[in-house]
């Protein structure tokens, strides 16, 4: 071990009976028996150790120690089956106090599920200490140790990108750091290492990889950190197999560590496949309630709300009795909420001759055919609730995928991992409205799909509907990476950058280097990077990824620990160049 300890906490157990230890770390509990006798629980990383003082003990929670004494079994009656080391104990102890300590802002033995955030990150080094944290960040660590050889062991050199850079575009704002030398000038800090690892494959470097840290200064949420981690990697002369075959075997690798189980070939599903069954690009296929195509049985309806293009319903199994009439309003609220002109609701009963009913107040509206089109294309069954939605199919599609993970999404610590494949993104998101411009789904280095090419001149419509290179790994719903086949072409480049619009002094003025480096010999590339935070959350089932990060920011964007971001003070300012605007509003 060390000079000052000889043994773990959690490590002492009946093979050491008769040993003498000394064993270092914080007092988690200690229960005073009058002047005569003192038990202490002594905790480190691996665990907790009951040690018996004959005497007082003038300790208090926290206070850091080192306990030498002799390891005995506990009395008969006294064992305690709950603790790694709970059939034995230190006997005779000395006590050598090393730091003392404030009471701990907060209790650290309960799961602390109730202690404010804030208080929580404000002590970080504190909460640290909690078994649940140290459980985290130790798997966080196994995690990327596992991929770090996975990638390895693929022959991918690790590869460090700047840190100090010109913008890279992913589609966040960045975080910029003001030029000393240069006052007025700023480097942008990489949203990803994108750029610089297309320019690793003209380089030659053949199969790039590396645990990034990557900044976008975007609105946090429990998925989302200003600041976090990706395995970035890319490859020369492969395709969209190559990468989807290294990919999952390095996430493979990191499941496995914590699962000890191998995940399996990975699903695939079509980007509109999913976003048809699912109603997301993200689909949980944890569970079913899939979204059904109606649209055809309300051809010539005389319900108006139904006359749209695009109709689609779900069915939530047996569900009517426990879903009161008010909760059927706040879904609706919700529904128009996220975009819907309203949510048509039915209950399935059965009348008295055995008929399926579906009752809805808008029951009225639809025919006979309708209704029992309806209940058959859902398959409904007594007892089922219904929800319809009936819009453009962007819209349909979104709300009800929406309504599908309110109503059946399971908790994120479920146990189930459900990896997937999602193939053939589209390559421009929609038309922009006010410049009638496509607006990339990806980054406009996505390769387009080999049979969509020439849909390139095509109208706005058909630019929509032009698949690309371009593939996401999901996992239980969350979005865990993307990446795509490149372009390595200047001239294909060019018509892509063309058809959004981006000029050709603008286009060099952001990423002129990487189009010149593609005119002195591009080898065809393609690459992904996932979400390591995300990665280590889902695998250890915590729904936030502050959970596995040492020092995370809160929801605001703050670091209560250190303040930032701070002010800087006039000096510094003048050094750089820069004078505050006052505050605006
Ligand atoms: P993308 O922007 O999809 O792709 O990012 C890849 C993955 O990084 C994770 N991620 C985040 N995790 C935590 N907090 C954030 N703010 C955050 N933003 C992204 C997600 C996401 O899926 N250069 C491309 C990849 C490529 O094409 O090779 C890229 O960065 O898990
Ligand atoms: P209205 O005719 O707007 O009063 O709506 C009658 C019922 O149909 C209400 O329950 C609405 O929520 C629902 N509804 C209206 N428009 C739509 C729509 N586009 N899709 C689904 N339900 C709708």
């Amino acid at each position: 071990m060390t000079n000052m300890r000889s043994l773990m906490c959690g490590q002492v157990d009946e093979s050491h009976v008769g040993e003498e230890l000394s064993l270092c770390g914080w007092v988690a509990r200690r229960r005073e028996h009058g002047e005569h006798l003192a038990f202490i629980d002594l905790r480190d990383h691996t665990g907790v150790v009951q040690c018996v003082v004959d005497g007082a003990a003038d300790l208090r929670s926290e206070w850091v120690v080192r306990i030498t004494g002799t390891v005995r079994n506990r009395p008969e009656g006294t064992v305690n089956d709950q603790l790694a080391t709970g059939a034995v104990e230190l006997g005779g102890c000395a006590i050598e106090v090393l730091s003392r300590a404030e009471p701990p802002p907060f209790p650290l033995d309960d799961r602390s599920g109730d202690v404010d955030e804030v208080v929580r990150l404000r002590h970080r080094y504190v909460d640290l200490r909690r078994e649940e944290m140290q459980r985290n960040l130790r798997t966080r660590a196994r995690i990327v140790g596992a991929i770090r050889r996975s990638m390895d062991e693929q022959g991918f050199v690790e590869v460090e990108t700047p840190l100090l850079i010109a913008s890279t575009p992913e589609g966040a704002r960045d975080f910029v750091v003001p030029s000393r030398h240069r006052p007025g000038s700023f480097y942008a800090l990489p949203q990803s290492p994108q750029l610089f690892k297309q320019l690793c494959m003209v380089g030659g470097l053949d199969r790039y990889y590396q645990i990034a840290r990557c900044l976008r200064d975007e609105d946090l949420r429990a998925d989302r950190q200003f600041e976090f981690t990706q395995l970035d990697a890319e490859m020369s002369f492969a395709d969209q197999e190559d990468v989807l075959e290294v990919i999952s075997a390095a996430v493979d690798a990191a499941a496995g560590t914590v699962t000890g189980e191998a995940i399996g070939e990975v699903e695939r599903m079509r980007w509109v496949d999913a976003m048809n069954r699912f109603g997301s690009d993200k689909p949980d296929i944890r569970f079913g309630m899939e979204l059904t195509e109606l649209t055809d049985l309300f051809v010539g309806t005389g319900f108006n709300a139904f006359t749209a293009s695009s109709i689609k319903g779900i069915r939530h199994p047996g569900a009517s009795s426990a879903t009161s009439r008010t909760r059927l309003d706040d879904l609706t609220d919700s529904a128009k909420r996220w975009g819907a002109k309203g949510l048509v609701w039915m209950r399935v009963e059965t009348g008295d001759d055995g008929e399926l009913i579906l009752n809805s107040p808008v029951a009225k509206f639809m025919t006979d055919a309708e209704l029992s089109g309806v209940a058959q294309r859902l398959g409904a069954e007594e007892g089922d609730l219904l929800f319809l939605v009936a819009d453009d199919w962007a819209t349909t599609t979104h709300v009800l995928g929406l309504l599908r993970l309110e109503l059946g999404r399971p908790p994120t610590d479920d146990g189930v991992l459900r990896f997937l494949w999602v193939v053939e993104f589209p390559l421009f998101e929609t038309i922009d409205p006010d410049t009638g411009r496509p607006v990339p789904a990806h980054h406009p280095f996505t390769m387009p799909h080999p049979d969509d090419i020439d849909l390139l001149d095509g109208s706005p419509e058909q630019l929509t509907s032009v698949r690309s290179q371009a593939y996401d790994l999901v996992l239980n719903g969350w979005e865990l990476g993307s990446g795509s086949v490149r372009i390595h072409r200047s001239d294909l480049q060019q018509r892509i950058l063309d058809l959004l619009g981006i000029a050709a002094d603008e286009a060099a003025a952001r990423f002129g280097f990487l189009l010149d480096a593609f005119r002195y010999g591009a080898p065809p590339h393609a690459g992904f990077a996932f979400g390591v935070d995300r990665l280590v959350a889902l695998l250890l089932g915590v729904d936030n990824i502050r959970e596995v990060i040492a020092f995370p920011k809160t929801q605001s964007g703050t670091d209560p620990l250190t303040g930032a971001p701070t002010e800087i003070d006039a000096a510094q300012l003048a050094d750089l160049g820069l004078r505050p605007l006052p505050p605006q509003g």
